[in-house]
């Protein structure tokens, strides 16, 4: 018996401020896979998320609207737990960073980074719109690039020429929200002394947390040494006020990781316990619980630096694994409203199901960072031809004749014989093992690979023993005779490879486990069982 994990996943809280589109699915996905997957070997997981409803875009967006951004945000969020329901992730607690937990959670460790020296006051110049009365976040000021001049670029880094540098450097700035030309303006900001916590995190990015490719990345910051973090922003902003400091408001990234806290705190308030029993332990070599972050590659610092800085400090427990993946593209190009490849949940499951999504995805994802391709023309081969064509062609070529001749019966395994059958059984019971590490190491594409490579033995030896044949000679047809026995290797063999393609595509595996009268696969350890009925 192997011990029973307690693990804690989380798949980054999207934005409240537009709907999921199949980027974010792309995340949520490989997040529910493993989810399924762990639950499936008998650990304890609980997946939990939830909408990051501060900023300054919600806040911009829901006055476009004419609404509260609390208003605004709670409609969005009611169609985000729609998109990820369609789509089957079993997110076991979806809840808004605009809550009390976390609030009361941001003013705890707030108080913990101020008490331990950890906070630190300076003055910020920035550019302020006197038609909007606001400070304007970088991406709120087009101007000229200090670097080659080319109009129209963001205030923090060019298109045209990949610099990066500060909203004041744009040469003739103007304000996105109002046209208007923006005046410097100082006030005084909050920051997190990041600085002294760089030796901490350039051993804690090699402690195995994170993919290789991921500390590389890292290391490349972390030598030159780094700034600290501004975590306060001004009025007029939507978010939490901070207490010590009337007028200032944690920034949005401040409490959105504190949310993954606070949204433990309240699947613990329905379930049992407190997230202390998640977050917290005494001892921090034998933390009670694993914890493990999904995100993509573009909120890699604030996960993997700022992040564990502020749980060390809080003394809370650090992420197990901080699991990064690339972007989607599709067709090979970054999604676009203007090109049209810019792909929304909701139009995907206008059309198409939502299974055959969650396949593709696995057969495209690796443990590293690189982006990965909707390709539509592979989609359509790689669910007509392997998933279709190879997998759900096993039945078709084998139940019928179990049905007519069998009275729904499969052999018992102790009655085969035949040295293929015996081989094909044992080739994927072994297979368990393999399964399970391409799991854990979020190996998807390897695995489905592997899986598709048993499934394809499976078709070559039906092909090569021709049970039609079979089954129009008359002497074949008693129970126990190779036509039974070519049917019932191929049945209990696909039943157990449905059950380990259970993560990844659930709700056909539903129906798969229905036609052995099953409820569903609830377990890897299913495979050892010898199902006679179908
Ligand atoms: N609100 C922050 C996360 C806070 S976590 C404490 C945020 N939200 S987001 O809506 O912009 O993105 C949510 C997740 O979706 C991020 O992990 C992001 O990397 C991922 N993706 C957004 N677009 C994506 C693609 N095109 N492809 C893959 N993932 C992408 O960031
Ligand atoms: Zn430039």
């Amino acid at each position: 018996m192997t011990t029973r994990r307690r693990i804690l996943v989380t798949s980054a809280l999207p934005y409240a401020n537009g709907a999921i589109h199949l980027g974010h699915m792309l995340e949520h996905v490989q997040t529910d896979i493993f989810v399924r997957f762990q639950r499936l070997q008998g650990h304890e997981c609980i997946y939990v998320c939830a909408d990051d409803v501060h900023g300054t875009a919600v806040m911009l967006n829901a006055q476009a609207a004419g609404q509260t951004p609390l208003d605004y945000a709670a409609e969005i969020t009611k169609a985000h737990i729609q998109d990820f329901q369609s789509f089957q992730i079993s997110h076991d607690c979806y809840e808004t960073t605009h809550s009390k937990d976390n609030e009361q959670l941001s003013a705890e460790i707030y108080s913990r980074l101020l008490a331990s020296g950890n906070i630190e006051k300076a003055a910020v110049e920035q550019l302020f719109d006197t038609e909007k009365g606001l400070f304007l976040a970088d991406r709120f000021v087009v101007g000229g690039c200090p670097a080659c001049k080319t109009p129209e670029q963001y205030g923090d880094n060019c298109d045209a020429c990949g610099a990066t540098y500060a909203a004041t450097d744009l040469i003739d700035p103007r304000s996105k929200l109002s046209g208007s030309k923006p005046e410097l303006r100082t006030s005084e900001h909050i920051f997190f002394a990041l600085s002294k916590h760089t030796e901490f995190l350039k051993n804690w990015t090699q402690s195995g947390a994170l993919h290789p490719a991921v500390t590389n990345k890292l290391s490349e910051w972390l030598d030159t040494g780094l700034q600290n973090w501004d975590i306060s922003r001004d009025a007029p902003y939507f978010g939490f006020e901070i207490p010590d400091a009337p007028g200032h408001y944690w920034y949005v990234w401040f409490d959105a990781p504190i949310g993954y806290i606070a949204t433990t705190e309240q699947w613990a308030k329905k379930n049992g316990g407190s997230f202390a029993d998640w977050w917290c332990s005494e001892d921090k070599n034998h933390p009670r619980a694993e914890i493990h972050h999904f995100i993509g590659k573009d909120i890699t610092y604030f996960h993997t630096l700022f992040w564990p800085a502020m749980l060390q400090i809080a003394g809370m427990n650090l992420p197990t694994k901080v699991r990064v993946h690339g972007f989607l593209t599709v067709n090979g190009q970054k999604m676009s409203k203007s090109r049209g490849t810019f792909l929304l949940a909701r139009s995907y499951l206008d059309h198409l199901n939502p299974a055959a999504l969650r396949y593709y995805y696995a057969t495209k994802l690796s443990g590293g960072i690189d982006d990965i391709d909707l390709n539509l023309e592979e989609f359509t081969t790689k669910v007509n031809t392997d998933l279709i064509g190879k997998f759900i062609n096993i039945p078709s070529r084998t139940s019928g004749f179990v049905g007519k001749f069998f009275n729904h019966e499969l052999m018992p395994s102790t009655l085969i014989k035949s040295e293929e059958g015996l081989v094909i059984l044992k080739k994927i019971k072994d297979a368990k093992k393999v399964v399970d590490e391409y799991y854990e190491a979020r190996e998807f594409s390897k695995l489905v690979k592997f899986i598709m490579q048993l499934i394809e033995e499976l078709n070559e030896y039906i092909s090569k023993t021709e049970p039609w044949k079979l089954a129009k000679e008359e002497g074949q047809l008693k129970t126990n005779s190779s036509l039974h026995e070519i049917c019932s290797v191929s049945l209990k063999s696909f039943r157990a490879l449905s059950i380990f393609l259970t993560p990844i595509i659930p709700n056909l595996c539903e129906k798969i486990a229905a036609f052995y009268g099953e409820e569903f696969f609830n377990s890897f350890n299913l495979i050892e069982d010898d199902v006679i009925k179908i």
